[in-house]
């Protein structure tokens, strides 16, 4: 595999996630990986971590400092300036990796021309404890080496998955990179239940939480399908099954399910055009 120097264009919660994934993996070295971040806070909490920080992507030269990919982890609103500032330091020898949710390849290609070589990659939040699910979709100019480069970039911080067709990112988006909001969601709300019904709110908290954790695990090593493991905790007649009745009475937990990833997705296909 070719040697990697990383140069990451904005490093807040999830370029830092992705950095320290690297670090701790051992992936690539201190010295290969720069970062450009014009928060000053950040900037020293990055440096204090022994890393090269700039304020500006104009104080980068790609070509001295060997950086041959450009992770760009800013958000949406500003990355069409961020590429017009990069363009003016590519060289041909650059391959970016963007996780910039709902830009599409052809919105890196208008500005930085053709032949560049983008991967679309979309993590998520869980990848800042290493247990993050990654797809990718590379464009057709991308080589293996440099696809390589990033399953091996985001394996760091969890899974890797690789993605056929671009359109898929928009489902993708509003399942595993919204996902974990509505896990939260459903936390939040059975910890409010279980406090509603007399527990305090520490002890609702550490059950809800560890359940969570807990069927999360299970359902991910198992064997058996996640409706299997749901027909083994309810007995018929039983307190699960109780539950349960409400939740699917009238479909009503898929129908809502259903109705919010319809407008994820929406508004995912919307933000991209
Ligand atoms: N968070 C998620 O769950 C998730 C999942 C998948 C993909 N993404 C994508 O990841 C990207 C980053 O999300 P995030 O949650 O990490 O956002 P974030 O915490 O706001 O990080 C973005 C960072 O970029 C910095 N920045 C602003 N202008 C810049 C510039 N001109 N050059 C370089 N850096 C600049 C920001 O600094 P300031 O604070 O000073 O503005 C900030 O530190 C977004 O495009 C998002 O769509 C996020």
């Amino acid at each position: 595999m070719n040697k990697i120097g990383l140069l990451v264009i904005g490093c807040g919660n999830m370029g830092t996630a992705i950095i320290d994934g690297i670090l701790k993996r051992n992936i690539i070295k201190n010295k290969s990986l720069f970062i450009v971040e014009p928060n000053k806070a950040q900037r020293i909490f990055l440096e204090r971590k022994g890393l090269t920080v700039f304020n500006d992507i104009s104080e980068v030269n790609l070509y001295k400092l060997k950086i041959n990919a450009v992770l760009l982890a800013v958000k949406p609103q500003i990355a069409y300036n961020v590429l017009l500032d990069l363009k003016n330091i590519m060289t041909d020898k650059i391959f970016i990796i963007s996780i910039i949710a709902g830009k599409k390849i052809s919105f890196f290609k208008k500005i930085l021309g053709n032949k560049t070589s983008v991967i679309r990659v979309m993590p998520n939040t869980p990848a800042c404890y290493g247990k993050g699910i990654t797809a990718i979709y590379p464009c057709k100019k991308t080589k293996n080496a440099n696809l390589d480069i990033t399953k091996l970039l985001f394996s760091s911080v969890g899974i890797v998955i690789i993605l056929k067709q671009e359109s898929k990112m928009d489902i993708v988006t509003a399942i595993s990179g919204s996902g974990p909001a509505y896990v939260f969601l459903f936390i939040e709300h059975l910890i409010q239940s279980a406090v509603d019904f007399g527990l305090d709110k520490k002890m609702a908290t550490v059950l809800v939480k560890e359940t969570f954790l807990g069927s999360s695990y299970l359902a991910s090593i198992s064997d058996k399908a996640p409706e299997v493991l749901r027909n083994d905790v309810t007995s018929p007649g039983g307190v699960t099954e109780a539950a349960i009745k409400v939740f699917n009475k009238n479909n009503a937990f898929h129908k809502i399910i259903n109705n919010a990833i319809n407008a994820a997705v929406k508004k995912s296909v919307k933000l991209s055009q």
